[in-house]
């Protein structure tokens, strides 16, 4: 059955007879042909292995048991949440088992799935597909084990500029594949092999005796490759400095957080800093704190928990139970969009559904009104149905269940899906903050307007409201920040960092007036004095991945291309952009466009997805190589919107979102100023 010699391995994105591999990337993106071409060459000789290791000879049981000419249809399944990476090398496993069968991916690598989710179908002979189906599995949870360990430590420090770096500590002869995932899960590459960079540690130093020569002689030898040198300490950190012209990067070995904060005050800024050794999921955000710029962690390739993922091979039955059965999930999928249309229509003018721009295709075409944040607030005042189902995250529902009039319930697919950078603030830190500038102010509350952008708790605005603040979102910025600026002559602004800075900046306050609030270290009374906006420092995880070099990228492929970025995005990128604004005003820019202009659009990858579906005629690609998704906003799955439209229908109300009355009362008073805005 093991065909002896495939012709070659599969061309990407699938060839003549169509369907080898779906990539929803869109467009010519040849980087990214590029990437996953040298993928499949490192795992060309992986694969003849592993086949080799594992069929040999043949599949006993499946050449005994199944009929030669049997058609299979698989659906590989996530059993957990995490990030999908090595779609391409799973795909290559089953067609060099057999060139007959077709794989299908459902997500694309660096996108996050939840459990239940359908990640690609395969179709063939049924022996080989179930003779390929542990190999190709074996990669392929490998490599998204790798990419979501990555998210993970990415997602910890997205609050600070610092990049995750994988090591060298990778699986002998896995290297490409091991940093090709943690790519797809938002960290950066070090060193490839020895041969693409010098890196000086303590035995080189030792040897050569002393920093300076063992980079004297590294330049000489290789005057042409990156180098970078390890320090012990600040003494030879001094020495690294001291070194002109100056080292590519310093790595500090296994310092103390002290130790690292010190070093990044003397380097400042010079040379980029890197640390390394004992991170942990649980230290790494604060190691990000110290501002070092990058963190190399061997943990992401040299301890693997692969993702769980199986190969499911029921045939979808017509009418499927809710709820799921074992081996049902891949049938539920087929069958659960007749099936909440009915449930739909069975409530009728009863529910009102709400999706944000960001849900899945299957879930965002059941909405009754899709829209950005303000859309969908001002969406919550006016409806008069009884339930208005939240598609979106919570703090989303819990602001139209604010505003949503008495008798009516606001309720969510998922109550767990929350927004990370919502939770980059809570009250008791924000009451902190303003107590520290009461006190360096005399009077906080005549002096600072407090904004919330509304990607926060109901519990901050509730402190907005009572503080005689106001509510904003992306859509509205601009206009709640000046309206705070005519009333107040400072704005404390939160958590979005990024939106604040790019909102002040764009109305012309200068970044030197806009002070960085750091609990850990409150700025002096002065400095707070001097300040006309104090922001919050958080940021969201999603938008934080569009780097400068993706639009110089994309301008040098492209140089007539339109750049346009949701104002969460690092100011540097929203000043290199052509245009910013919410989802909304994405939306509308692209629908205005006429047939042939060029897009790169940096903001989350499901709306640039669709965006890509709606309009043929134009080019439309994400700004990012590694597109990013948000994952919080994809748990809300037609599976569990389904099984609130089914408890609504047998009269059982799921996961309403509830909010304290008196929060909620002071809440929407932030809300109205915003609402009565425009
Ligand atoms: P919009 O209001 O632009 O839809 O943004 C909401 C959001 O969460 C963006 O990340
Ligand atoms: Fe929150 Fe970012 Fe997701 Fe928007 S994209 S919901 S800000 S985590």
């Amino acid at each position: 059955m093991l065909r002896s010699s495939p012709p070659s391995f599969p061309p990407i994105g699938g060839d003549e007879r169509g369907g080898a591999i779906a990539w929803i990337d869109g467009g010519p993106t040849v980087a990214r042909q590029e990437e996953l071409e040298s993928l499949l060459r490192a795992a060309e000789p992986l694969i003849e292995l592993a086949i080799a290791e594992d069929i040999g000879p043949g599949d006993a049981t499946s050449e005994a048991t199944l009929a030669a000419d049997a058609i299979l249809h698989g659906c590989v399944i996530a059993k957990a949440s995490g990030v999908i990476a090595g779609l391409s090398v799973a795909a290559a496993v089953f067609r060099r088992v057999d060139p007959a069968i077709d794989v299908v991916a459902q997500v694309d690598d660096g996108q996050e799935v939840v459990a239940g989710e359908l990640v690609a179908e395969v179709t063939g002979p049924a022996r080989s597909v179930l003779a390929a189906e542990r190999t190709a599995l074996n990669f392929l949870q490998r490599m998204s084990g790798i990419a979501t360990l990555t998210s993970r430590f990415v997602d910890a420090v997205a609050c600070t500029p610092t990049a995750i770096l994988d090591t060298r500590k990778t699986l002998p002869g896995f290297r490409l594949l091991d940093k090709y995932a943690v790519r797809m899960g938002g960290g950066q590459n070090h060193r490839m092999s020895l041969y693409d960079m010098v890196l000086i540690k303590d035995n080189h130093i030792d040897a050569a005796g002393g920093i300076i020569p063992a980079v004297a002689a590294a330049r000489a030898a290789h005057p042409s490759l990156p180098i970078e040198v390890e320090v012990r300490d600040l003494d030879e950190l001094r020495q690294a400095l001291s070194i002109s012209p100056p080292v590519d990067r310093i790595m500090l070995d296994n310092m103390s957080l002290e130790e690292m904060r010190q070093a990044v005050a003397t380097a400042a800024g010079r040379v980029p800093l890197e640390t390394s050794g004992n991170v942990t999921l649980g230290r790494v955000a604060e190691m990000a704190t110290t501002g070092v710029d990058y963190i190399s962690v061997g943990a992401l390739t040299h301890s693997v928990r692969a993702l769980d993922l199986s190969m499911e091979v029921t045939p979808p039955p017509l009418s499927p139970p809710l709820g799921g059965t074992k081996g049902g999930e891949a049938a539920m999928a087929v069958n659960l969009a007749t099936h909440v249309a009915r449930l739909k229509s069975v409530l009728s003018d009863r529910i009102v559904i709400l999706g944000h721009h960001y849900q899945r295709d299957d879930v965002i075409a059941f909405a009754d009104l899709r829209g950005d944040s303000l859309a969908l607030a001002r969406e919550a005042t006016r409806t008069d149905a009884q339930f208005i189902v939240f598609c979106g995250v919570h703090f989303m529902a819990e602001t139209a269940a604010i505003l949503a009039k008495p008798g009516q319930h606001v309720l969510i697919p998922d109550p767990t899906a929350g927004c990370y950078l919502a939770d980059t603030a809570t009250l008791e830190p924000v009451q902190a903050a303003w107590d520290h500038l009461e006190v360096a102010s005399g009077n906080a509350e005549a002096e600072f307007m407090p904004v919330t952008y509304v990607n926060s708790s109901v519990e901050l605005k509730g402190f907005c409201g009572q503080h005689g603040g106001i509510v904003c979102t992306s859509g509205n910025a601009e206009r709640v920040v000046r309206w705070a600026l005519q009333r107040r002559p400072r704005v404390f602004f939160f958590p979005d960092q990024h939106l604040g800075r790019n909102v002040c900046k764009g109305i012309g306050i200068p970044l030197g007036d806009m002070l960085l609030w750091d609990e850990r270290q409150p700025p002096s009374a002065e400095a707070i004095r001097k300040a006309t906006v104090i922001l919050w420092p958080g940021a969201c995880n999603v938008h934080q991945r569009f780097r400068p070099q993706h639009v110089s990228d994309k301008r040098e492929r492209f140089p007539t291309m339109r750049v346009i970025v949701h104002p969460e995005c690092k100011m540097e990128i929203v000043d290199l952009a052509d245009d910013t604004g919410s989802t909304a005003h994405i939306v509308r820019q692209v629908a205005a466009a006429p047939a042939g202009t060029q897009w790169a659009i940096g903001t989350e990858t499901r709306l640039v997805h669709r965006l890509q579906q709606q309009h043929p005629g134009q080019l439309i690609m994400p700004l990012a190589d590694v597109p990013p998704f948000c994952r919080t906003m994809g748990q809300i799955t037609l599976q569990n919107l389904a099984q609130l439209l089914e408890g609504l229908a047998r009269g059982e109300i799921i996961n309403e979102v509830a909010v304290d009355v008196e929060t909620a009362h002071r809440a929407r008073m932030a809300l109205d100023r915003m609402l009565e805005l425009a």
